[in-house]
């Protein structure tokens, strides 16, 4: 139904958007979230305890599951169609009607590398961006270069995360121009961080209007949430709820005019 992936430079806010546009999404749709970062910190972002975080094992460790799957490890064949379909079901972790699924980072590799933890996380996103009839969010630091042509065509809108600074500007038009290259339908600038009418300006001097998603204001409560380890949803002010509500209703509005 919407198919969202999250990436930007690092630091930028990727996870915490994702969890804030998850909880704001979940208020009247089926979410489910993926953790594809290499510091798994979606849970901690969506207000997963401390002690159940501990006991989620991301997808790229579980290791007998993956030779089960697809076979050889460190040389020999892979299969290249693992079955994937009962993954979610047996990796998901649902909290407060969000279901996450801790995957684990996908690299994109030198040529020729099909380690076979790739080869089957990616088959496992595949299918959940193909196949999943719900709203998915990928928060993702590696980008979908590597995905296949398949998925990344699944994918409804890929988010770029920037803050207001020439660093993760730059990073987020090598996003944009790489993902033309590689076919992605949209692409969405999220303004995060922002402290100022001047931090909304260089936003906007630097991207189009109508990529811009929207704009979410740099606030003390997001970043205490974070320092204390748990969600910043809950603590947000009504200000920055608006700015995400606002965001929610263009990014639907958007896809359904796909
Ligand atoms: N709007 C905001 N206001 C204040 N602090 C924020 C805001 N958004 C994110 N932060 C803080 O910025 C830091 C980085 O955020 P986050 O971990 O979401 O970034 P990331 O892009 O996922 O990072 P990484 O690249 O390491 O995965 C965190 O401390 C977070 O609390
Ligand atoms: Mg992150």
């Amino acid at each position: 139904m919407m198919k969202i992936a999250v990436s930007g430079k690092g630091g930028v806010g990727k996870t915490t958007v994702t969890a804030l546009l998850a909880h704001i999404l979940a208020e009247n749709h089926q979410v489910s979230v993926v953790d594809a970062d290499p510091t798994l910190n979606l849970a901690m972002a969506l207000g997963v305890p401390g002690s159940q975080v501990a006991q989620l094992t991301p997808l790229a460790e579980m290791k007998e599951l993956i030779q089960e799957r697809v076979g050889a490890s460190g040389g020999g064949f892979f299969k290249l169609n693992p079955k994937v379909d009962d993954l979610a079901d047996r990796i998901s972790f649902t909290y407060k009607g969000i279901r996450l699924l801790t995957v684990g980072t996908i690299t994109s590799g030198g040529a020729g590398c099909a380690c076979s933890e790739n080869v089957l996380l990616r088959a496992f996103l595949s299918h959940l961006l193909l196949e999943e009839q719900e709203v998915v969010l990928v928060d993702m630091e590696a980008g979908l270069e590597h995905l296949g042509r398949r998925t990344i065509q699944a994918v409804d809108a890929l988010l770029v995360v920037v803050e207001p600074g020439q660093r993760s500007i730059g990073v987020a038009k090598r996003i944009k121009h790489l993902s033309a290259d590689i076919g992605l339908k949209r692409v969405l600038v999220v303004g995060n961080k922002i402290k100022s009418a001047d931090d909304a300006q260089i936003i906007k001097r630097h991207f189009p209007a109508e990529e811009i998603l929207g704009l979410i204001s740099y606030s003390p409560e997001i970043l205490a949430a974070d320092l204390e380890g748990v969600s910043p949803y809950p603590g947000i002010s009504p200000a920055v709820k608006q700015e995400l509500l606002q965001l929610k209703n263009k990014l639907i509005r958007l896809l359904s005019q796909k």
